[in-house]
């Protein structure tokens, strides 16, 4: 990823960082809009998924500019995510369901190479978490 898309990720999650419980209320509101079937798969109390949303958001974020930590780390999520029960054709409208909460909680801010950066690093976690799915369902 270039310098200048780390940058701007790092610059737009800073802002969306100071009102981050808002965004991961108005983020699981926009994925049930579009997924209620997904709702399920969720416990009742979406507010600390929230926080966990947020936090994990920090730190790919922080570690943006090491894509051998940041490939790890997503590895481990993926093989929780085969856990949840979460399968390879959830990952689209979850990733649709964020790019319309950064949409919506940046404004003009989210300008259209703002938005092809965010894109590009939600299809590269979501390969990889889809990868390590793979892997553990036929280990
Ligand atoms: C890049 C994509 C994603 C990221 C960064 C992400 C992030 C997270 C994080 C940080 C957690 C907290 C638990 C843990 O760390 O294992 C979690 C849990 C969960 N995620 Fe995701 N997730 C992603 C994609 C998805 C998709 C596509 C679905 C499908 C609907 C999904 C459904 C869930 C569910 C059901 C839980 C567990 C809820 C619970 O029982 O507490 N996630 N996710």
């Amino acid at each position: 990823m270039h310098d200048d898309d780390i940058r701007q990720l790092r610059d737009s999650f800073a802002a969306i960082r100071q009102a981050r419980e808002d965004f991961g209320r108005r983020f699981y509101a926009t994925l049930f809009r579009l997924r209620p079937d997904a709702r399920r798969l969720f416990p009742a109390d979406t507010d600390m998924q929230a926080r966990k949303l947020a936090d994990m958001l920090a730190t790919i974020v922080r570690d943006l500019d090491d894509p051998a930590r940041l490939e790890r780390e997503f590895a481990a999520l993926g093989r929780r995510h085969a856990e949840y029960g979460v399968s390879e054709d959830d990952y689209d409208d979850v990733g649709a369901a964020l790019l319309m909460t950064l949409r919506e909680s940046l404004g003009a801010a989210f300008t259209p190479a703002l938005e092809q950066a965010w894109a590009t690093l939600y299809g590269d976690l979501a390969e990889a978490m889809i990868a390590a799915e793979h892997r553990a369902s036929e280990a």
